[in-house]
């Protein structure tokens, strides 16, 4: 499959990605935090839950793993990424180092992991993944984001970005602009306007090609401890005219990561947008929290309800795949799977 390929096949009708691409050691620090009992293979075991679940890819096309996953074998000896093809998913890496403190900022980060990519993407194409991602955090506040850390990170995400075109690998870059903080949508606004059209200038500059491409967005929200919270149409609105200002026709598909906003909400927002405007790409999802919450804490670590938990995992995933499509609604939770 060529690059544009690859990239329809991930934003096809109802379907999107599962990012399940949190590192072990913050998987580990999760489960703690979570009062969870942690052993040496709950990573592993986690993953396989994820992968495994049957009947995942009716609304799963790609899944974002971290390295190790990449490597990981399941509990029978057998390489879970080779049975994510074979189910038809799509293999996805976070080729990231980490995000370490932009040097100079005041407390502004940029992701690490540059050196060597080129070598580390060639491989991941050999074992069969089709599409990398790569994150840039933007934090709202008095003087941030700057334009430094904005034009730190375009660089850096575009040049990941061409690094993968050039291994045959599609790229989601993703600019997030994060939720926490006091600010007004309006301000939200205004952030993402300028990180997209930042992002998208240096993404020419450094010449990938647009319709190789799928973008992983945040959406156009209050900020988390803002008095005044938009309502679901409000947020539909401002984040379609954001995206329709800043993000060229020949991308295929923004991708939404769920940043913290509930499982319910993901879902609602996703949902507005495709039921109520017309749009040159296809709008998706790519969770994590907003797909796995609910999962994780139906799991937490007990092999009798690894079936429950990916029975609430297929729920959240076909209600997203629905919201893909404009096809969701409230009463449609009511399947919900108990804990
Ligand atoms: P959330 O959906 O939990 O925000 O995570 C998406 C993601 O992959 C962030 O890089």
């Amino acid at each position: 499959m060529n690059l544009n390929e690859i990239a329809n096949q991930l934003v096809a009708p109802r379907v999107g990605i599962m990012a399940a691409d949190r590192p072990s050691p913050a998987f580990y620090d999760l489960m703690r935090s979570e009062g969870i009992p942690t052993d040496e293979h709950a990573y592993r075991n986690w993953s396989e839950l994820l992968f495994l679940a049957p009947g995942l890819s009716e609304s799963i096309s790609g899944i974002i793993m971290t390295d190790e996953q990449t490597r990981l074998r399941d509990s029978r000896g057998e390489s879970l990424i080779e049975q994510v093809v074979e189910r038809g998913m799509i293999p996805g890496i976070s080729p990231s180092k980490g995000m370490v403190a932009l040097a100079g900022s005041d407390g502004e980060t940029v992701g690490s992991g540059l050196d060597g990519l080129r070598e580390r993407l060639a491989e991941y194409a050999d074992m069969g993944v089709g599409f990398s991602k790569w994150r840039a955090a933007f934090q709202i506040g008095p003087g941030t984001p700057s334009y430094y850390a904005i034009e730190a990170n375009a660089y850096v995400m575009a040049q990941v970005a061409a690094l993968s075109q050039e291994a045959g690998i599609v790229p989601i870059v993703e600019p997030e602009v994060m939720l926490w903080g006091d600010h007004t949508i309006e301000r939200c606004f205004a952030v993402t306007e300028w990180v997209l059209s930042r992002t998208f200038e240096t993404l020419y500059l450094h010449r990938v090609n647009l319709e190789g491409t799928l973008v992983k967005a945040s959406m156009v929200l209050s900020g988390y401890q803002c008095a005044e919270q938009a309502d679901v149409e409000t947020v539909a609105e401002q984040t379609v005219k954001v995206f329709r200002r800043g993000i060229p026709a020949a991308i295929p598909g923004i991708v939404f990561l769920s940043g913290g906003q509930s499982d319910y909400q993901a879902t609602a927002h996703l949902n507005a947008m495709n039921a109520n405007y017309e749009m040159p790409w296809k709008l998706s999802f790519s969770y994590a929290r907003a797909l796995q919450r609910e999962p994780m804490a139906i799991w937490a670590n007990r092999p009798e309800k690894v079936s429950a938990a990916q029975a609430a995992l297929l729920h959240r995933a076909k209600m997203n795949g629905l919201a893909s499509l404009g096809l969701w609604t409230k009463e449609l939770e009511g399947e919900a799977v108990a804990p």
